[in-house]
Formats: C-alpha cells, structure tokens, sequence
C-alpha cells in the first residue's frame, strides 16, 4: 500500500469559520475524515497533518523521506510565501501534488505566484475537498 503524507498548512484548521463563502462552511476535521474516506477507496494509507508553522511543515516534510511515497501539500499562504518549504520539497523529491481548496488564479494577485507550484507534479485549485480527492487519485495505482 502507498503511503501519502497530506499536510495543510496555516489556517486550515479555521475551516468552517474562516470566509466560508470562499472555503465553505464544513470543518477541518471533516476535512480530514473525507481525506481518509477517499483514501481508503483508493486502496492508500494516508496520514494527514496541519500546522500553522513553516518550520513544523518543513521539518515533516524532511522526515518524510524514505517513508511516504508521496506528498499532497495545502500549504496555505505559505503557498505564497516560503523558499524553505519549496527547498524541502525539492530536497527530498518526494512526488508532490498541490492542493488549494479555492481558485487561487481567480482571487487577489498575491495568490496566482506559489513556491510549492515549483516542485509540484500537479496543482489542483478550487475543486474544494474535492481537490483533496483528486490529489489522492493522482498517487492511486490505476
Ligand atoms: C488556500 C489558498 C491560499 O491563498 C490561502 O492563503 C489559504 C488557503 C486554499 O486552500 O484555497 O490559506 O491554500
């Protein structure tokens, strides 16, 4: 079984609270329960983190190395921000898809630029917890 590593990055677990005319109105635990729901479906054993530090996200993705398969990367607006994630991410060359719940072309232009779109294998944005879904059939054998 392929492991996944998804990590959500800062703010993530305001979902539910945080705009939810843009992230909608469920919350980051339902989030998480949907992630494992679809996983299960695609026969990937998924572990799923969030944290609203850079360096919390940057040491994770260190220690993924030699034991995830694969990582699926919500970074927030660290998206927009850190060199040191996208330096992890290409540090260990794990597969990585990125994940945005909204469409981050179609909002303020500080969002169209992302570091993680750097070394990502695929950026799915304004799909919703459906984004998270297609990540993790991305990593499914088919
Ligand atoms: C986000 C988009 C980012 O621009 C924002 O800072 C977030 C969430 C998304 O899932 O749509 O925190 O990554």
């Amino acid at each position: 079984m392929k492991k996944i590593l998804v990590l959500n990055g800062p703010n993530l677990n305001m979902l539910g609270i945080r705009e939810p005319d843009i992230y909608g109105k469920q919350d980051y635990a339902a989030l998480e329960n949907y992630i494992r729901v679809c996983a299960k479906h695609y026969a990937l054993e998924a572990e799923v983190r969030q944290s609203n530090y850079e360096g919390e996200l940057v040491t994770w993705i260190q220690q993924a190395l030699g034991v995830f398969d694969g990582i699926i990367l919500n970074a927030g607006a660290y998206t927009h921000t850190s060199i040191a994630i996208l330096d992890a991410l290409k540090a260990v060359a794990i597969p990585t898809v990125e994940v945005h719940l909204s469409d981050i072309n179609s909002r303020e232009t500080f969002r169209r630029f992302s570091y993680v779109s750097m070394a990502a294998e695929k950026t799915i944005c304004g799909l919703g917890f459906l984004g998270y879904r297609e990540a993790l059939f991305h990593f499914a054998d088919k």
